[in-house]
């Protein structure tokens, strides 16, 4: 070969060594840069792809405690039984039970199935705890997390979210807020029941699993109709409606049950209503859990039977003054028994309550009126302090009377149809309280 055909070959050589590597080259660039649109889609062939990544999980968000909420209560039980331990937190509505009687079914579940599996084993455990998730509008959402050791190799944690409607008075399962295809998505992804249902500040709904809590979005592909309503509720950080407050027990009046030969006691007692300032006297008796007595007169009876009524509702004593306010001694026997007669019709009447307890007018009386009593099965009730209320009208000097002579086992007149007298009385209970007095109604003094 000449020196020039050799240089010939070499130069053919490396020309076709640069065009096939360019050619290379140009390959290489376009499978590594071609749009990713043109690469099949990965789960049309997902036996030819890796598993995809699992979707991501988040924190679930802060719980708020048991004891946040007005009149929602921790009820605690801790009790060994059969050498298991038992530890159970539950909340009560103390107000309104039954808004927490689905939580209380659930947890009464849980706690009859651990002693039908697991309580025989040694060491077993049952741990019920609860913490408040939501408070906004009328919803109060509850998480209630059950931990269970039945032995060292088998624990279980479930955990499981109520929402409590207050203005409905309606409880519903957290699960029950989700669609049933975001339950089963949710499900999937978490591996455990989706039953533990929570929302973000922005009203997003959080499954709470093991490992953490699987958002979904706020809108009708992951929750029901019920669910939206507390999503909105939580995102539009409503206040919270409070739990029904717990009813009020009803005060007792202080005479009631007082055993008199011990205490203190002592009567009130009103006479020759009732008139309409009995009526203004009825609320100052009630603010201070008194019982007193009062002697009506038929015929105010007959003019004010609705005011008898009310005394009578008040749980008040009602005795009989007569018809129209004789001087029993002055009168025959069927004069007196037609004066007490007509007179216990009319309370009758008006109260329900035929009354035995009878106050002769002026206190005249003498052996024979006592003997008609007597013979009618009514006792006559005097008085040992006279406040002489009707005669000064003044309401210091009734105060000053009735606490200068009052002594246990006394009865005080007055009279409620002078409003000087219903003034004073305010200042004579809580005198006579202050000296150690119990009021307590006439017959109660004698029982
Ligand atoms: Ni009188």
């Amino acid at each position: 070969m000449t020196r020039e055909r050799r240089w010939a070959v070499t130069a053919v050589a490396l020309a076709i060594v640069f065009v096939v590597g360019l050619a290379l080259t140009n390959a290489w660039w376009v499978r590594t840069h071609r749009p990713e649109a043109a690469s099949p889609p990965v789960t049309a062939t997902p036996s030819a792809s890796p598993t995809p990544e699992p979707e991501p999980l988040v924190s679930p968000p802060p719980t708020r405690g048991t004891t946040s909420i007005d009149n929602l209560t921790d009820v605690h039980d801790s009790v060994t039984e059969e050498g298991a331990s038992i530890d159970i937190s539950e909340p009560k509505a103390t107000g309104a039970s039954q808004l927490t009687d689905p939580i209380a079914q659930y947890i009464a579940k849980v706690r009859s199935d651990f002693a039908a599996h697991a309580k025989s084993a040694t060491g077993a455990k049952l741990k019920v705890a609860w913490d408040v998730i939501t408070a906004t509008g009328p919803y109060l959402g509850i998480t209630v997390n059950v931990s269970t050791v039945t032995d060292a190799d088998h624990s279980r944690t479930e955990t499981k979210s109520f929402f409590v409607d207050t203005v409905k008075g309606e409880t519903v399962e957290g699960q029950r807020l989700l669609t049933n295809a975001a339950r089963d998505r949710a499900t999937n992804r978490l591996g455990t029941a989706a039953e533990d249902v929570r929302f973000s500040d922005a009203g997003e709904p959080l499954v709470v699993g093991h490992e953490g809590a699987y958002p979904l979005p706020a809108s009708d592909e992951a929750l029901t109709p019920a669910g939206l309503k507390i999503s909105k509720a939580v995102s539009d950080k409503e206040d919270f409606a409070p739990l029904p407050a717990p009813p009020k027990p009803k005060p007792k009046p202080d005479g009631d049950g007082v055993d008199c030969s011990k205490a203190k006691c002592i009567a009130l007692t009103f006479d020759d209503g009732p008139v309409p300032s009995t009526s203004t006297l009825l609320p100052i008796l009630r603010k201070h859990h008194v019982h007193a007595t009062f002697f009506m007169l038929g015929n105010s009876v007959a003019a004010h039977p609705d005011i008898a009524a009310a005394v009578a509702k008040d749980g008040h004593a009602i005795g009989n003054h007569t018809m129209t306010h004789p001087q029993l001694t002055k009168l025959s026997n069927d004069e007196i028994a037609s004066e007490l007669d007509r007179a216990a019709a009319q309370i009758e009447k008006a109260t329900g309550k035929r009354p035995t307890l009878v106050r002769p007018p002026y206190g005249a009386q003498n052996a024979r009126v006592l003997s008609v009593l007597r013979s009618r099965g009514e006792s006559s009730i005097l008085w040992s302090v006279d406040t002489l209320d009707w005669k000064h009208r003044n309401p210091a000097t009734t105060i000053k009377r009735a606490l200068a002579s009052s002594k246990p086992g006394g009865i005080i007149l007055m009279h409620d149809i002078h409003p000087t007298s219903v003034q004073a009385v305010e200042g004579v209970i809580t005198g006579l309280k202050e000296r150690g007095f119990t009021f307590v109604t006439v017959d109660q003094l004698h029982r």
